[in-house]
Order: C-alpha cells, then sequence, then structure tokens
C-alpha cells in the first residue's frame, strides 16, 4: 500500500455498470464505461487508501494495488457491499441499473416457444440509499453519484437529500456532452455547504480532486 494522507483507511468503492441476467446467455446493462469509478480506486489507493473495489463487468480493467470484487448484478453488489466490512468512507459511482428481469429464464429462452417473450422487471436495490441509511456501522463519509441530463443541480441536490448521502458528485450526461464513455467529466460537487463547480477536466483529474477532498474529510 501507497504511504499517503488515506493510510489506514478502508474506502469502498462501487463502479462500472451492472448486468441484469434475462436467462443463462441475455442480460439488460448500460453503457457505463467503469472508467471514473476505476480512476478513483486508483486515486484513493495512490494516497494510501485500502480500497475495496466492487466492480460490475466494465470496459476498463480494475486498478493496481486495490482488492477487487466482481459482480454482475444490482443484487450481487449490495451484498459485496455489505460484507466488505467496515469501511471509513464509500464511495457508488456504478451505474446500477434500476430494475432486474423477475421472471429471468434458468435454460435460454427459446425463439420456436409459444410466441414472443415477456419480460417482468422488479425494482433493484438502492445499494447508496441503502449505505447511508445504515442505522449501524454507516461510513463517516458516503459519496453518490448522479449522472443527469437536465436540470443537473436541482436534481442532485434532491437526490442526495432523498438517499441521505453526504456528497452528490453531479455530472451532465447529455449526449452532446460527450462524457458517457469518454475521457473527460465536468463535475459538481454537492454537500451541506452548497453546490462547487469544477471546469472539464480528466476523469483521472476529477478522481484526484475527489481523493483529495476525501483525505481533508476523513483527516
Ligand atoms: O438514482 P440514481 O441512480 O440516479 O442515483 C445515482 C447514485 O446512486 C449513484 O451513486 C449510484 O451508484 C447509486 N445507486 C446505487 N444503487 C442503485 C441505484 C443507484 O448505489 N440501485
Amino acid at each position: 500500500l501507497a504511504d499517503g494522507p488515506l493510510k489506514g483507511k478502508h474506502i469502498i468503492v462501487t463502479s462500472g455498470p451492472t448486468h441484469e441476467p434475462i436467462d443463462p446467455v441475455r442480460y439488460i446493462a448500460n453503457r457505463s464505461s467503469g472508467a471514473q469509478g476505476t480512476a478513483i480506486a486508483a486515486a484513493l489507493a495512490a494516497l494510501g487508501a485500502n480500497v475495496t473495489f466492487v466492480t460490475g463487468p466494465a470496459d476498463v480493467p480494475p486498478p493496481m494495488g486495490v482488492n477487487t470484487v466482481k459482480v454482475q448484478t444490482a443484487k450481487e453488489m449490495l451484498a459485496a457491499v455489505t460484507s466488505a466490512g467496515a469501511a471509513d468512507a464509500a464511495v457508488f459511482a456504478a451505474a446500477v441499473a434500476d430494475w432486474h428481469v423477475a421472471n429471468a429464464g434458468n435454460s435460454k429462452i427459446k425463439k420456436d416457444g409459444a410466441g414472443l417473450p415477456r419480460l417482468d422487471f422488479a425494482e433493484n436495490p438502492d445499494i447508496l440509499a441503502t449505505v447511508s441509511q445504515m442505522t449501524e456501522g454507516r461510513p463517516r463519509l458516503v459519496v453518490g453519484f448522479a449522472a443527469e441530463t437536465d436540470d443537473v443541480i436541482a436534481n442532485a441536490t434532491a437526490k442526495r437529500l432523498r438517499k441521505q448521502c453526504d456528497w452528490i458528485v453531479a455530472n451532465d450526461v447529455s449526449p452532446d456532452t460527450g462524457i458517457m464513455g469518454g475521457s473527460e467529466n465536468a463535475v459538481t460537487l454537492i454537500n451541506d455547504a452548497g453546490a462547487e463547480n469544477f471546469p472539464r477536466m480528466t476523469k483521472a483529474d476529477v478522481a484526484a480532486m475527489l481523493a483529495g477532498r476525501i483525505a481533508e474529510a476523513l483527516a
């Protein structure tokens, strides 16, 4: 482990999309690359943190120097987070699927079956809200992300209060920004003190900035 201001601190980071099975060979997913979450885990580790990195099937490889736990579904991600042990902070950068397929098949759905398949959806657990609202063993600092396309600050501020996390990192993921899947991000950090805008920078620089803020908060 690196030496640094986060030495001795355990931080959980979620990252990437989740895959929700339709049957053993098909799934529902989203376009998250895992780039920002991976960069955050790397930046925290570089400051000396002991990082548990819980990642869905991402496009980018997990960083070196972290304890990686690979999961597929939202339910598996929640289980990995709750069994990661006591943490000083948790950063929820994963793009968790909102729903899973309630009637997922145990064997491959056949095209020559009786007509078109019908998928029934059920809600997934909200990992950020679950951890934020823990009455025992809640990490001291819980950080969520809010990817929005409209009214970014208002929606993210409401989300922070609803989920009861300490910080929300809001970003505008409108298609014309090129942020989703790209190498840059433009974020606003929302906490008790208000909203702080950061200029557009690389995801690595966003990660370093956040890791620095987290180190200050846990000091
Ligand atoms: O509600 P929304 O999905 O926009 O909230 C985004 C934040 O909540 C992110 O930090 C994301 O990782 C987290 N989240 C979660 N579990 C879910 C849905 C979102 O941890 N099921």
